[in-house]
This record gives structure tokens, sequence and C-alpha cells, in this order.
């Protein structure tokens, strides 16, 4: 297990998430409960469907999914014309929508919890559900709305480098933290470095003594701009290494190198007060766009925060420089389409609840949080 810390050196024991995960959300008996009542619902209104054979109710952090499938001769329009009796039957208040949707031979509908329901998703136990690749730069975000694992692949081309975005209090900090908690607990600091910036001072100070990090966190534009500029001079002198050593990627230069080359990661906080400065903004982007073309297959990667998801902050360069994206609550659909392309965000419930998006698709997580 190269590059991964032992398990139990950092990770919660099988034990103790066991425990863990008895206690929350309503369990089993719950969840068969409210699926009977979904049922008992469609037979009261003489539809007839029955039990999906496969995942017929399953439950996340703030969500619970419920599957059948209707009878012989039972129009699905039929059945998910049913969603405004369902949403009654369930007690939801007014702003949580039920969706409803045909997924492999089934009627799928996602249910958001009440609020007394919701339980938090703790970054250690995600952590010890995790396996750990050695070859790629990965760090789980959060759990869907079945409760299944989420999690980012920088080394992916889907996503290598990350926005996260979302107005105050709709967790952004608290997930920003946990990845990067979860980052640093997987991979030796010979193995991943990070650069900050964080112009309020406040937010990443769990990381001013780690090892991992280059230097000090940074907190005006001049340092993103030298931390970026820093990282394209790495890249290229990455990148004539591997043109000597005829390979194409840091994995691969790694396997045979005596030194290992470690993965960089650039945190730039607040983006928009980076960016406040017409001159700053301009080399930044001009440097990230450098970044975001090729800086994959030599390990850096960039993750990029801000509260103020606005398109004067975000331009659409910036945007499609940003491939995977982080969507927490937002103010207004407007908003939400500057960051990941379609409305949405701003109907999230806060607390962690974000839309998790990427070349492959979007999938509702409910981000993870460190916790003591
Ligand atoms: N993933 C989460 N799970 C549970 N509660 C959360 C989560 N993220 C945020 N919260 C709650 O929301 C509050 C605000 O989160 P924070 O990350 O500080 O917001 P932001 O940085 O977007 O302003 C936290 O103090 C916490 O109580
Ligand atoms: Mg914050």
């Amino acid at each position: 297990m190269d590059g991964v810390a032992p398990p139990g050196d950092h990770l919660a024991n099988a034990e103790t998430v066991e425990v863990a995960d008895r206690r929350r959300g309503f369990g089993r008996s719950g969840l068969e409960r409210r699926y009977q009542e979904l049922l008992d619902g469609f037979a009261e209104f003489g539809i007839r469907v029955r039990r999906a054979e496969q995942d017929a109710c399953t439950e996340g952090p703030g969500f619970y999914v419920l599957r059948v499938v209707p009878d012989r001769g039972v129009s699905p329009d039929t059945v998910l014309a049913r969603v405004p009796a369902l949403k009654l039957k369930l007690g939801l208040a007014s702003e949580q929508a039920i969706r409803a949707n045909i997924d492999r031979g089934a009627i799928v509908f996602e249910v958001p919890k009440k609020d007394e329901d919701r339980y938090p998703v703790m970054a250690k136990e995600l952590w010890a559900r995790v396996e750990w690749p050695t070859n790629q730069l990965y760090a789980p975000l959060g759990e869907d709305v079945s409760g299944a694992v989420v999690g980012i692949d920088f080394s992916s081309a889907e996503s290598p480098h990350l926005l996260v975005a979302g107005t105050t209090g709709s967790g952004k900090s608290v997930a920003l933290e946990a990845l990067l908690q979860g980052l640093a607990r997987a991979y030796r600091p010979e193995l991943l470095q990070f650069a900050m910036v964080d112009p309020k001072g406040t937010e990443l100070v769990g990381f001013e003594t780690d090892p991992h990090l280059l230097g000090d966190i940074g907190m005006f534009a001049d340092d993103a701009i030298a931390i970026l500029s820093d990282a394209v001079d790495e890249m290229d002198r990455r990148y004539s290494m591997f043109r000597q050593s005829r390979v194409r990627s840091l994995p691969d230069y790694n396997a045979t190198a005596a030194q290992p080359l470690p993965w960089r990661v650039i945190v730039l906080d607040e983006y928009a007060d980076l960016t406040a400065d017409k001159e700053d903004r301009k080399v930044i982007e001009e440097k990230l766009q450098r970044l975001s073309q090729k800086a994959r297959a030599c390990g850096i990667h960039v993750i990029v925060a801000t509260q103020k998801p606005s398109a004067a902050v975000l331009s659409t360069t910036i945007r499609s420089n940003l491939p995977a994206q982080l969507a927490l609550r937002v103010r207004s659909a407007v908003d939400s389409r500057v960051i990941m392309d379609e409305a949405g965000a701003e109907t999230l419930a806060g607390k962690g609840d974000a839309f998790f998006r990427t070349a492959k698709g979007i999938v509702r997580i409910q981000c993870a949080m460190l916790g003591s």
C-alpha cells in the first residue's frame, strides 16, 4: 500500500463504524415502514406496483430511495403522476421535493428526509470505508442519496481541478476541510504537497503546521500569483523529466524513479477576493488556464473556492478550466448556472447538501464533516 497510510493509523476501526451505523438514521425497520406506506399509498389509488427485486429501499444521510415496479399493463406515467399524493402521505414540507425517475426497470423515488431524521456523514467513518488508490489522487467527499460513498479522483480527466462554491453557511469550509484532511491522512508528505491561499486567514489554519504544506499559507493576490507561477514552472520541469525518462504521467514516472515526485494540490480560497483587482485577475486567470491545460498528467491539481459564484467572478473560461464542481447551496438559479451549467443548487438544503458535477454527470451528496 505504497503512498497510503496503513489502516488503523488514522481510520476508525471496523467495530466503531458498525456501532455508529446502527445509531444513525432510521435504520432497516424504519425504512421498511416507509416503504410499506408507499405500497399502501399505491394500493389506495388502485395502482398495482410491486417491490423492486434489487435495492427496493436504501437510506442515505439526507434522503431515502424507494423503488417499485409497475405491474403488467400499468403505465409508468400513472405511477409517476402520484408524486404529490406521496408527498402528502409521507408528510413532507412544501419546499421538499420528491424526485421520481425510471432506472434499470424500476420507478425510483428519491425522498428528502425531515430535518430530525437527517444524519451527518462523519469523515472518519467515510475514510474507513474507502479503498484508497495508490496510483491516483483520490479523496471521498460524502455520501449519495442511497448512502454510497462519492469521491473525487483528481487523476481522472473528468475531475482534475475542482470548483467549490456556495453561499455563506452552505457548508463550504466544512466540505473543503474534510476533503483536504482526507488527502492529508491518506498520502504521506513525500507524496503530496499543499500550496494554499486563504485571504480570510481563518479557513485553512488547521494546515498551518501540516508537514504537507509548501511554504506558508498565503493571504493576498500576490501570494496566489507566486504559487501559480511556481506551479507552472514545476509543471514544465516535470514534463522535461518525463520526456527524458520516456514516461507520460506522474504514476509512470514514480514507478521507476528513485525519488518520487509528489502530487501538488493548490487551494485558492475566497477566489473573489483574490481577483478583485483587474490586473491580478488577468495574471491569475492566465496561469490557471495554463495549468488546467496540462497539469493533470504531472500531478498538479487546483481547487478554487468561492462564496460569490457570480458570472463577474467566475468567467466562462475559468469555469471550463475547473471541470469538477461541488455546488453547495447558492442564492439563485443564476448562481447555480454559473457554477454547474444548470439550475438546482438554489434548492439545496444547506449544511453540506450539495451537487457534485463532473464530465460524468451530477450526483447529489451530503458532504462529510470532520467532527471530534
Ligand atoms: N457536511 C456537513 N454536515 C453537517 N453540518 C454541516 C456540514 N457542513 C456545514 N454544516 C453546518 O453548517 C455550518 C456552516 O458551515 P460552513 O462550512 O462554515 O459554511 P460556509 O463556509 O459555507 O459559510 C457549520 O458550522 C455546521 O453547523
Ligand atoms: Mg466558510
